[in-house]
């Protein structure tokens, strides 16, 4: 019989990797904490037209990417491929829309795209992600690309650039989007027809192509920086000004614009030297004015950004997971399990990690056995123990040991697993 394994694309994470991706997650959650972002949870599972609408129905997220099914009662139903969509429907749906603005949220979780696997590329990865809703000043924008700056700088990750753009707004992007498609018509014929099919339907998905023959074809195209309307040039200064308050540096990327529909005006995406090429970005975002009208919600602005974690884990310094310091408590004989028991319980009410080896196995085997598990210290009970009501404590490392009262074996092993000094 073949053995069923997970499937492509998603991820086991063992206890020392697991133990470094909540490191960084409880880093960006405290670094947005700092800003006063408070953590929101919403489902994995929404309505499908929740994702069709705000991300945008020529999207490859949503053309291509996304795991929808209909429910035992008929509905279609996606596992979420991003957050914003969703915070949004949580804040417009519930009381937050009567809080005080901005409303600032963040919040961790899976998400879900049917995308090639790759390095750094899963069907289910896990984003840490920021939506400051309900404010339009531009300093916004750069307040929240300040919280993904504080978060790699507090991993100690570095040697990463932040591209901005501006992708202008209604008034501005019609007159970039026809003068796109005037300069790509007459080469239409040489284009996949994927890339036909977009060039229909939303020639601004173009942009973010990889395919070096449209890239270089579309340096010579125009370009959306000479398009900008005054209010989002404004606009652009007081990001870039506000950015340089902060102090993080940042570099005008003309050709930068994002997989999903919903932005106007600000998009970023932070890169990392070592996550180039087939590789996507460490995090992305930008402005979203106008997403909650299309989610059929009173409009409210809004901004944010999301990253990947496993992305961002690859990176983050000091990667090991700290070793957990443990005490083997190792019974030796049925009448020695109780002592054992109580002694465990006692040494994990002062906050010891304990574990327990109570079988039928001969001290040597329990020692290897203590030893293997990384324990350090050892606590043996075995029959003369009880008889004499005392504890066998061990130093592993120093392979010492003491005999000591029961009632002074918590304390003693205690001591030890704490770097104090050896018994005896
Ligand atoms: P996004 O650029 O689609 O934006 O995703 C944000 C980040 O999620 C990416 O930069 C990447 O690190 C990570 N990511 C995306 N797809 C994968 C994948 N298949 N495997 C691993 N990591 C992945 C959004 O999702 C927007 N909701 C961001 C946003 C928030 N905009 C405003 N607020």
């Amino acid at each position: 019989m073949t053995s069923i394994q997970r499937l492509r694309g998603t991820a086991d994470w063992l206890p020392d990797d697991l133990a470094r991706l909540r490191r960084v997650e409880a880093s960006g959650l405290a670094a947005a904490a700092r800003f006063g972002y408070r953590e929101i949870a919403t489902p994995v599972i929404e309505p499908t037209e929740l994702f069709t609408r705000a991300v945008g129905d020529t999207t490859d997220i949503v053309t291509h990417q996304m795991y929808t099914f209909t429910d035992l009662g008929g509905r279609s139903v996606t596992l979420r491929p991003e957050g914003t969509a969703a915070v949004l429907r949580a804040f417009a749906e519930g009381p937050l829309r009567q809080a005080p603005r901005p409303v600032r949220l963040s919040y961790t979780g899976p998400m879900f795209r049917h995308d090639r696997p790759g390095r750094g590329r899963y069907r289910q990865f896990h984003q840490l992600g920021v939506e400051a809703i309900g404010e339009a000043d531009p300093e916004l924008d750069a307040e929240v690309i300040a919280v993904a700056w504080s978060w790699l700088a507090d991993l100690g990750v570095s040697g990463t650039s932040l591209r901005l753009n501006s992708i202008g707004d209604a008034t501005c992007r019609p007159a970039f989007r026809a003068a796109l498609l005037d300069h790509l018509t007459p080469h239409a014929a040489g284009l996949s027809p994927l890339d036909q099919e977009r060039l229909r339907r939303n020639p601004l998905r173009l942009l973010d192509t990889k395919d070096p023959d449209l890239l270089s074809l579309l340096a010579a195209g125009p370009t959306i920086a000479t398009h900008l309307c005054p209010a989002c040039r404004e606009a652009l200064a007081r990001v870039e000004a506000a950015l340089e308050e902060y102090g993080v540096p940042y570099q005008i990327e003309p050709q930068l614009v994002r997989g999903l529909d919903y932005y106007v005006r600000t998009a970023f995406e932070v890169w990392h030297a070592g996550l180039e090429g087939a590789q996507n970005a460490l995090l992305g975002g930008g402005r979203y004015d106008g997403l909650l009208g299309t989610l059929g919600y009173p409009d409210a602005p809004g901004v944010g950004f999301a990253a990947g974690l496993e992305r961002i884990s690859l990176l983050a310094a000091g990667s090991a997971a700290p070793a957990i310091a443990t005490i083997a408590v190792c019974s030796l004989g049925p009448a020695a399990v109780a002592v054992a028991v109580r002694l465990a319980d006692a040494l994990r009410r002062l906050g010891c990690t304990v574990v327990a080896d109570l079988g039928p196995r001969s001290a040597r085997a329990k020692l290897r056995r203590a030893d293997a598990s990384g324990a350090t210290v050892a606590c043996l009970v075995g029959d003369d123990e009880v008889g004499r009501k005392t504890v066998t404590v061990r130093d592993l490392r120093a392979a010492t040991q003491a005999e000591v009262a029961v009632a002074d074996a918590p304390a003693t092993a205690a001591a030890l697993v704490a770097g104090a000094a050896a018994p005896g």
